[in-house]
């Protein structure tokens, strides 16, 4: 099959080289010249692991290219997917869908044939009948069918994602449409992921409903978690508890610093206008969305206490700044949150994460950026983990402690035992766990 992707975010390339490397011809159309020159020339805009080879590989197997030009790849697609970004809009948190709107008219111009035209990007229910409605105005005489293909892949793990997938939505009813997305998609067929097909509206709906559930799912252990620290139970113990239960399940309930990133805030806010427009209001994500905000300034909270309530002239040192680790994203991290609240209260911060510097050194003001954790440990008064990637799970403690003017830790997605901290003489608070 013939593929035409519009966008090269993440969403778009990771879904653009594995349509390639399940042997289908595509093209990656982006407005952005550079960013298509980067990728012309090897190299991958985003960091995400993986990546790098199979853009390689399908590069050099001939079966994927990049473009600004989207004429010759839409005119000769069997499947046009929008791929683009759908951010919130400023000011009152509606999907952003100005990009869709304008990759819609760009294709409009352009298609030749019966050609499926597929949103992959998030977008809110109806939209689908939005970009039909374009089509009906721009080009009454094309053979189109708008599908709706919504992505569950996750930054960090895209490509395992879009591979091995729990499953696919498809949101069409078309015949010819659903022949052509299950031929896209036959390699999982094969290997019996469950394909679902469902109306437009339903597919566009699945996806929103998705995204708040698991944010609901992380904001509900991350109650249980400061209910912990309450009552003196530990919240490890008691999501795998409740997660062994089939009907709850182990996934998403490590309690943290809450949830960041490119959808998880944008899609809950997007979710709860669309119930609210809809006369049905979603109110356990409207109270998500609010705990989750102000989950932030908690976790800030827990720094000052750890410091005896005094953060002036001190420096705090901070391990991991993007919203989850193997992602260089720094969207709605919980870093941009944290920190300036603790440099609001006059600390002094240092920072350093693997792959989010580039980002971070942008967004956040006032802090040294640091080659490695053991420069920020060095004259830290306390040391924070906002970000759980692995090379922060085995650091040398002892270097550390000597390192650092006093062995505070703290510790927001828990990857250390409170047991281990005491027995090496750090004063260390977690999540959901008595402090030690
Ligand atoms: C999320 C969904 O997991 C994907 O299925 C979806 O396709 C994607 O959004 C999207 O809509 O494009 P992603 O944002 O990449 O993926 O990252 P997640 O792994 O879901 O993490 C989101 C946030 O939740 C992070 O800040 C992470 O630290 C936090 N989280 C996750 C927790 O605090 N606890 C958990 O147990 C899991």
């Amino acid at each position: 099959m013939r593929v035409a992707m519009i966008g090269t975010g993440y969403v778009g390339l990771v879904s653009g080289a594995c349509f390639a490397d399940f042997g289908h011809t595509v093209t990656c159309i982006d407005k952005d010249a550079g960013k298509i020159a980067a990728l012309n020339s090897g190299s991958i805009p985003i960091y995400e692991p993986g990546l790098d080879l199979l853009v390689a590989q399908n590069v050099k197997a001939g079966r994927l290219f990049f473009t600004t030009d989207a004429a010759e790849a839409v005119r000769g697609a069997d499947a046009v997917f929008i791929g683009v970004g759908t951010p919130s809009r400023r000011g009152d948190g509606y999907a952003d869908l100005t990009y869709v709107y304008a990759a819609t008219e760009e294709i409009a111009a352009l298609v030749e044939g019966f050609t499926v035209v597929v949103t992959k990007s998030t977008v809110p229910v109806g939209t689908g009948d939005e970009i039909e409605a374009i089509f009906k105005r721009l080009r009454p005489d094309a053979d189109v069918t708008v599908v709706s293909n919504p992505e569950f892949l996750r930054e960090g793990a895209a490509i395992e994602d879009f591979k091995r997938p729990d499953r696919v939505v498809v949101g069409t009813e078309e015949p010819r449409a659903q022949a052509v997305m299950r031929e896209l998609y036959r390699p999982l067929y094969l290997n019996e992921t469950p394909i679902l097909f469902t109306s437009r509206r339903t597919s566009e709906l699945i996806k929103y409903a998705a995204n708040a559930f698991l944010a609901l799912k992380i904001t509900y252990i991350n109650e249980m978690a400061d209910l912990c620290e309450a009552v003196g139970a530990d919240v490890q113990q008691v999501a795998r508890g409740i997660g062994l239960d089939g009907r709850i399940g182990g996934k998403f309930l490590n309690a943290g610093p809450g949830y960041g990133g490119s959808c998880f805030p944008k899609d809950t806010i997007a979710l709860v206008r669309t119930a609210r427009d809809a006369g049905t209001p979603v109110e356990l994500i409207e109270t998500t969305v609010k705990v989750n905000d102000e989950r932030k300034r908690a976790m800030a909270r827990k720094v000052v206490k750890a410091l005896n309530g005094n953060l002036k002239g001190k420096t705090v040192g901070v391990l991991g700044l993007t919203f989850k680790p193997n992602t260089d994203d720094m969207r709605d991290a919980p870093s941009l949150a944290i920190i300036p609240a603790l440099q609001d209260r006059g600390a002094k911060v240092q920072a350093f994460d693997p792959e989010g510097l580039h980002e971070a050194r942008e967004l956040l003001r006032g802090v040294t950026f640091k080659d490695d954790p053991y420069d920020v440990a060095e004259g830290a008064d306390v040391l924070v983990i906002i970000t759980e990637w692995d090379q922060f799970r085995a650091l040398d403690l002892d270097r550390i402690k000597l390192l650092m003017n006093a062995p505070v830790l703290v510790d927001l997605r828990n990857i250390y035992k409170p047991e281990d901290m005491r027995a090496r003489g750090f004063a260390y608070t977690s999540v959901g766990r008595a402090a030690v």
